[in-house]
């Protein structure tokens, strides 16, 4: 018999053997992923797969190699919406548009793209700005299901009331019908805005990123790395952030105290930092 989620638990020794495993057997790192979310995770998991305990789990897996890609995507929390604090999408139209978006080139990576609400959410606002079509946007995530989701920008009408609401939020006098084609059950974002995005599995915590952008998103995604794993993040979105640059974070994302000498705070409500040229100067006398 299978066990009630709320009966099972998973000891820091499991979580440990369990993560220390995969990363060995699979190169998935997840030892310094917030150790809380993660045992929710894999709860929910073992108890959707029916099984009783991580040893039932950890069984499949070695059975079935190719699991491994579709258990972690269950583990990864891939919430998001459209115009999710749509405080932040005016600051970002106002604000950091009016300041970079005269250049001739706007780079922009989405880490932790989830299902593409994000992204469209950008698009839209740039091509409201009429800055779309000189903008290359590269979107990012671990989750290969939530990364099909995101390419294909396809969402199902039931969240379709949420993204008009919060769109009107965000600009009253706008018009969101025009990003979408309906149908009966989905709706589907258009090639308008889809063919300046290019989608990429990448994983923060170990690959690497070579290009330089002027604006990079990671909202919500740090929330479920410890402190260490944060600052090696940090370091890869600072090398990858051009110097006049801008870094947009989640409203609950929490910066760690080490990490205060790479970025400046440009607004704090809405999350929106800066690079801080005097780390790098620091860095290269080192
Ligand atoms: C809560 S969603 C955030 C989506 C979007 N940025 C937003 O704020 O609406 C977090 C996303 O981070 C992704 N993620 C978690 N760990 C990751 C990693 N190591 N590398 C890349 N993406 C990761 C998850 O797959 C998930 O899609």
């Amino acid at each position: 018999m299978t066990q009630k989620p709320e009966r099972l638990q998973i000891t820091d020794e499991e979580l440990n053997a369990f993560t220390t495993a995969v990363k060995t057997r699979f190169g998935l790192d997840f030892t310094s992923y917030e150790q809380k979310s993660l045992k929710r995770g894999l709860i929910r998991l073992i108890s959707k797969k029916n099984l009783n305990s991580m040893l039932g789990l950890w069984g499949q897996m070695l059975k079935d190699k190719t699991l491994i890609i579709s258990y972690i995507d269950e583990l990864l929390v891939n919430l998001t919406e459209f115009f999710r604090n749509y405080d932040l999408w005016q600051k970002v139209k106002v604000d950091v548009l009016k300041e970079i978006g005269y250049q001739n080139e706007l780079t922009i990576w989405h880490a932790g793209c989830s299902t593409g609400e994000e992204i469209y959410t950008m698009a839209m606002v740039l091509k409201e700005r009429f800055m779309l079509h000189k903008s290359k946007v590269l979107a990012t995530d671990l989750s290969a299901k939530a990364l099909a989701q995101a390419i294909e920008g396809r969402y199902n009408n039931i969240i379709w009331d949420k993204c008009a609401k919060s769109y009107a939020l965000y600009n009253p006098e706008g018009n969101v019908d025009r990003f979408f084609s309906r149908e009966e059950h989905n709706f589907n974002v258009v090639n308008q805005l889809k063919k300046h995005i290019r989608f990429q599995r990448h994983n923060l915590v170990q690959d690497e990123m070579d290009e330089q952008f002027k604006i990079i998103f990671c909202r919500n995604v740090m929330l479920y790395f410890d402190s260490v794993l944060k600052m090696k993040v940090l370091k890869v979105f600072y090398n990858a952030l051009a110097d006049d640059g801008f870094f947009i974070i989640g409203y609950y994302d929490m910066l760690p105290y080490e990490s205060k000498e790479m970025f400046t705070l440009h607004c704090s409500k809405t999350r929106i930092y800066r690079k801080n040229l005097n780390y790098k100067n620091n860095l290269s006398k080192e």
